[in-house]
Order: structure tokens, then C-alpha cells, then sequence
């Protein structure tokens, strides 16, 4: 099959690789028909993920026919179109039993704080991703869904990431009807959160980045209010101004370990690698917020350690929460959300990309070149199945 092959740092190509097999009998082999690039996978690419090993394929938001299953599956069968969470999890453990499906305990043999997600490192369990032809999909009674004959395949992509992942940063923030909220980072999952503040009840939603183009994406397909971080000399003291002095009730940090705007941070965290990432939005979200409000982080840190604020975070009340999204939990309501005519996910692909172009497509989208908010891969074969053709492309 074709995949997409890790070779280092800034380096990644298509290259013909051994069909996946299946390896024990709650398996299922996927054939890929969408595969998205997140901003998770640029900080592999950017090589910020310890454990990341050459020659790995990439690839955590999928979508895909099933081509094979194990003698143990009983809940897919083969010509199903399945959408596939991106955490493999086992759904019977201590965490998945409360729903804590990013932090289920028994997939990830090489760590303990960290679950397991396709294609993410060895540090998230070492499982190849989707950013393929073919996949493994272990336990595949638990993590996919099959995709609802109303819903467009590309929205459903995007319900194995980017929107729940948003739509939980914004759950985690306890947004409570007229609230001012802001979100840092406009890309795929900022678009997602900020969308999701406003089904929540937000009162007010105001989005910060400093790509210019991302920014007025938002504004007309979020509806919020923007600030570029490049024309403010101080962001908490920004946020301020706009909220009545008090600053904002509910930030959300859907930035994480890469953030710019902080040249001491920069430097340590993302050149000397003194701490995991620059933790500039951290520090922008825990000034920024209002005393007694609530901190929401999504965006990727690394282990071990960052240089944040936390006596601020104490001093003022504040409550931080944060995860890897669990994905299977939101997609009833948010599979609703799209029916309901609510919101059209695949809105925000700018890019659909022939995975034989693979590089080319991380160059864009780590660029952000050409207008790029959201980047498809589309495998050789997906358009001649039947279930995706050239025209719903
Ligand atoms: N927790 C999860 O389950 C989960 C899932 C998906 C993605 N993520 C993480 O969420 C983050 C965003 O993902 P994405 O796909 O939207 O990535 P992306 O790279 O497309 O978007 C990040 C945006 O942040 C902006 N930015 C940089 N520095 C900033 C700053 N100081 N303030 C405000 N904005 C700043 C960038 O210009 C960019 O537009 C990444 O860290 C990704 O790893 C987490
Ligand atoms: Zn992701
Ligand atoms: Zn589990």
C-alpha cells in the first residue's frame, strides 16, 4: 500500500509499505477514504514528540471502508464506511467506563500518562496512522462509527478530531450563558471551539492569532470577534480593555507547545528545548482570564515540564481543566448538531490533496501557505470505491 513515511524532522514522502494484517481478532483493517493533517501531526513533523521514530506513518483523523475484520468483531462488518476516533481505546477500563476515553489504560504499552492515538509516536502507543491506504484498527468493536447515510464524508473526517476536540475545549471552559470567551489559536480546532462557545451560550467569543487570513476565516465562519497578537504590546492588559477591566470569563488554549508571540518562550521551548513548548498561550490565558474563571487547554504539550504561571492561576481561583479530546463521547450530539443544519464541518477544507503529494501538503499546511486552514489527503483508491466519488470531492 501507499502511506505516508516519517523520515526526520521537516521530512516525510509517500512510499509503498507492507499492507497492515490483521494481528489479533478484535481487529479490523480499514481502507482510507479521507485523511486529514492536524495540527498535532506538525509538531511531530517539526520532530517535538519524543519517541518519534523514522519510518512511522502519521495520520489520527480517518475515515475509511472496512475491508477485513477479526473473528472476534462483531459490530462492524466489511463495506462499512466507518469513521474512526482518534484514540484507540479499549472501552472497559477504569477510564473509559467514565467516558475518559483519551486516558483509557490499557492500549499504550510505553507510557502510563499518555493513552493511545494512531500514528503519534511510540510515546502514544506506536500504532501506524491513517495517512495511508490501509490500517490496523485494534478493538474495533469500541472506536468506530459508522457513518450516517446523511452525513457527508467530509464532515465526518472531521468528526474524528478537529470538531470534538474543539467542541470539548469549549465543554471544559463551563461556559455559562453570556459569557465572554476567548479563544486562543485560529486554526481547525480554535474554528471548532469558538463555533462551540456559541452553542454553548457564550455571550461574547473573541479569537486571537496573528495569521491574518486564518483570522478573517473565523470572523465570518465563527462569527467572532479577532485580535491579531501582532499589534498588542500587552495580551492580559488587551483583554482587559475589552472585558470592563475584569478580563475574560472563560480562555481557551487551542494553541499549544509551538506558540509564537513570546520570544523568551520561543526560544526555550521550541529551539533549546529547555521546557516542552513555548507556553505562551498558557501564560496568556492565565493573565487573561477573569479571577474566579476557568482555563480550557486542548493545545499539545509534551512531557516533562513548562514555565507557567501558576501562582497567578492559584492567587486569582482559577480552574484549569484540559485533556486529549474523547472523542466517541461527543459524537452523538455533535452528528446531531450537523443534521440539525447547526454547523457544516467541512466548510473549513481548503486543501484536498492526492496522498502521493504527501510532502507537498505538510509544507503547506505547516506554512501555511496558500490560504491552508484544513488539509485532506486522498488516498489512490478512494475515489474509485464506490462510496466516495470525484464529483463529492
Ligand atoms: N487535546 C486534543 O485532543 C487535541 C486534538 C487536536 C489538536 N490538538 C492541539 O490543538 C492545537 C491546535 O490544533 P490545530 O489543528 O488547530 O493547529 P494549527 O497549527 O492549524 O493552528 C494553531 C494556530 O495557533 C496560532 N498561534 C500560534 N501562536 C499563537 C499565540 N501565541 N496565540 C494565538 N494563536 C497562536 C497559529 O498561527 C495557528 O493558526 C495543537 O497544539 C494541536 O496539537 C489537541
Ligand atoms: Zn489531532
Ligand atoms: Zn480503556
Amino acid at each position: 500500500m501507499l502511506a505516508m513515511d516519517y523520515r526526520g524532522p521537516y521530512r516525510v514522502r509517500a512510499k509503498h509499505k507492507p499492507d497492515p494484517v490483521i494481528e489479533h481478532p478484535g481487529d479490523a483493517i480499514v481502507r482510507v477514504t479521507r485523511s486529514c493533517i492536524c495540527g498535532s501531526d506538525l509538531h511531530l513533523y517539526h520532530g517535538l514528540v519524543p519517541d518519534t521514530r523514522i519510518g512511522t506513518t502519521f495520520g489520527h483523523e480517518f475515515t475509511g471502508v472496512v475491508e477485513e475484520v477479526g473473528s472476534s468483531v462483531q459490530n462492524l462488518k466489511v463495506g462499512d464506511h466507518v469513521l474512526v476516533p482518534f484514540n484507540i481505546f479499549c472501552g472497559s477500563c477504569y477510564f473509559c467506563q467514565k467516558e475518559l476515553y483519551s486516558n483509557c489504560h490499557n492500549v499504550n504499552p510505553e507510557a502510563t500518562a499518555v493513552g493511545a492515538i494512531y500514528g503519534y509516536s511510540h510515546t502514544a502507543g506506536g500504532y501506524d496512522g491513517g495517512q495511508a491506504e490501509l490500517v490496523r484498527i485494534p478493538m474495533a468493536d469500541v472506536g468506530p462509527t459508522v457513518i450516517p447515510k446523511d452525513l457527508h464524508v467530509e464532515d465526518a473526517v472531521l468528526l474524528t478530531d478537529a470538531f470534538p476536540t474543539g467542541y470539548q475545549a469549549a465543554e471544559m471552559g463551563d461556559i455559562e450563558e453570556g459569557d465572554t470567551v476567548v479563544v486562543f489559536g485560529a486554526g481547525p480546532v480554535g474554528i471548532f471551539a469558538a463555533k462551540s462557545a456559541w452553542l454553548m451560550g457564550a455571550g461574547r467569543v473573541i479569537v486571537v492569532d496573528h495569521v491574518e487570513y486564518r483570522l478573517e476565516f473565523i470572523k465570518n465562519y465563527a462569527h467572532c470577534e479577532i485580535v491579531n497578537f501582532k499589534d498588542v504590546a500587552d495580551m492580559a492588559i488587551h483583554i482587559k480593555k475589552m472585558t470592563d477591566g475584569l478580563g475574560a470569563d472563560v480562555c481557551i488554549d487551542c494553541v499549544g507547545c509551538e506558540a509564537a508571540g513570546n520570544a523568551a518562550q520561543t526560544l526555550t521551548g521550541r529551539y533549546l528545548k529547555l521546557q516542552a513548548g513555548a507556553a505562551t498561550v498558557l501564560h496568556w490565558a492565565i493573565n487573561s482570564v477573569r479571577k474566579g474563571g476557568t482555563v480550557s487547554i486542548v493545545g499539545v504539550y509534551g512531557p516533562t515540564f513548562n514555565a507557567i504561571p501558576i501562582g497567578n492561576a492559584i492567587n486569582k481561583g482559577l480552574t484549569m481543566r484540559m485533556n486529549q479530546a474523547s472523542v466517541k463521547r461527543h459524537l452523538p450530539r455533535l452528528i446531531e448538531h450537523i443534521q440539525a443544519g447547526r454547523i457544516i464541518p467541512r466548510q473549513i477544507i481548503t486543501h484536498r490533496i492526492p496522498l502521493e503529494e504527501v510532502a507537498d501538503a505538510y509544507h503547506l499546511f505547516s506554512s501555511k501557505l496558500d490560504n491552508c486552514i484544513k488539509t485532506v489527503l486522498i488516498p489512490p483508491g478512494a475515489y474509485s470505491n464506490s462510496v466516495v466519488s470525484k464529483e463529492e470531492a
